[in-house]
């Protein structure tokens, strides 16, 4: 029998997803096939059905605007998914489906692995607040940050993220995603996290930059979710500042590692994994 599984979003035209994680499934000689199941909001509920009707289905990764929807609709919730309110990855197993969220996994392996950086007493600037600023925030609070500056266009939502993290422990404050309201915080900060699509390619936001390079301290580390490109106007704006910069491709690819071993119960190649997203970012 070949097992399924996919990718759930819409519109998911960009994906990388499908390319890497076939790499590893063929590098662990697996007989799987990944695909894309573009799905729209009315057809979540069929989708999620159809799944824990088939035995061939093995699970999927979740992506925007489904990973809220699909942690109100699973049979049961681990806890750093409970924690995050967001689910990326679905197991399905004997008719039932399991979320996960292994952004915060992939966040935190992709800052020791890829930059050797320790968020432990960290001052940390958060640019965004939707869902994967949900899992920056419990991924910051596991690591011992020492307080998050949360800014985002709407700042009703960057509160409740605010009261994530002092849910959490972390210290937090929330203000809007303006230069003037940056300036006035009076922060230095060791470590700033993009988790905005400004910048992002085919957005609307393309070669635009969240931050200017007047706010980016030099001793900082800058890190942008965006991938693509893997240069983005943000890292640009960080290299001009004289700060350390990570591409958003190696969280995409350890959060897809840690969903590769939650559906096999086998270590991911990571390697071939790294490989494959970077030669399909160059040809997309
Ligand atoms: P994700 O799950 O990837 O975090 P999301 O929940 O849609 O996706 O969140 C997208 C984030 O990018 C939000 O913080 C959004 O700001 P709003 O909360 O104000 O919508 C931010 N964002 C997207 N496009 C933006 C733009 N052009 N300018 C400023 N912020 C933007």
């Amino acid at each position: 029998m070949t097992y399924r599984v996919g990718i759930i979003g819409y519109p998911l035209r960009h994906s990388i997803s499908p390319t890497f994680q076939q790499a590893a499934f063929r590098h662990r000689s697996l007989d799987v096939v990944y695909e894309t199941w573009e799905t729209p909001a009315e057809s979540l509920k069929r989708l999620l059905a159809w799944m824990r009707a088939t035995p061939e289905a093995w699970g999927a990764n979740v992506t925007v605007p489904h990973k809220e929807a699909v942690f109100e609709a699973v049979d049961r919730l681990d806890p750093t998914a409970a924690a995050v309110g967001a689910v990326n990855t679905v197991v399905a197993r004997d008719g039932r489906l399991s979320g996960y969220n292994t952004d915060v996994g992939g966040f935190l392996r992709a800052l020791s692995h890829a930059a050797r950086f320790d968020p432990a007493g960290a001052r940390v600037l958060l640019l965004g607040a939707g869902g994967a600023a949900r899992a920056v925030v419990v991924a910051l609070a596991q690591t011992g940050a020492a307080h998050v500056t949360i800014a985002n266009r709407t700042l009703a939502r960057a509160e409740i993220v605010a009261e994530l993290a002092n849910s959490h422990g972390l210290a937090a404050q929330s203000i809007p995603l303006d230069g003037q309201a940056l300036r006035e915080t009076g922060s230095t900060w060791d470590f700033i996290v993009n988790t905005t699509s400004i910048g992002m390619r085919h957005s609307a936001a393309e070669n635009e930059s969240p931050l200017a390079a007047s706010l980016i301290p030099s001793g900082a580390l800058v890190y942008d979710l965006v991938y693509n490109p893997p240069i983005t106007p943000l890292l640009e704006a960080a290299l001009a500042a004289g700060a350390r910069t990570l591409s958003g491709l190696s969280m995409l690819v350890y959060q897809g590692a840690e969903s590769f071993t939650l559906w096999t119960e086998m270590e991911a190649p990571v390697e071939e994994m790294m490989t494959a997203a970077r030669q399909a970012l160059e040809d997309a």
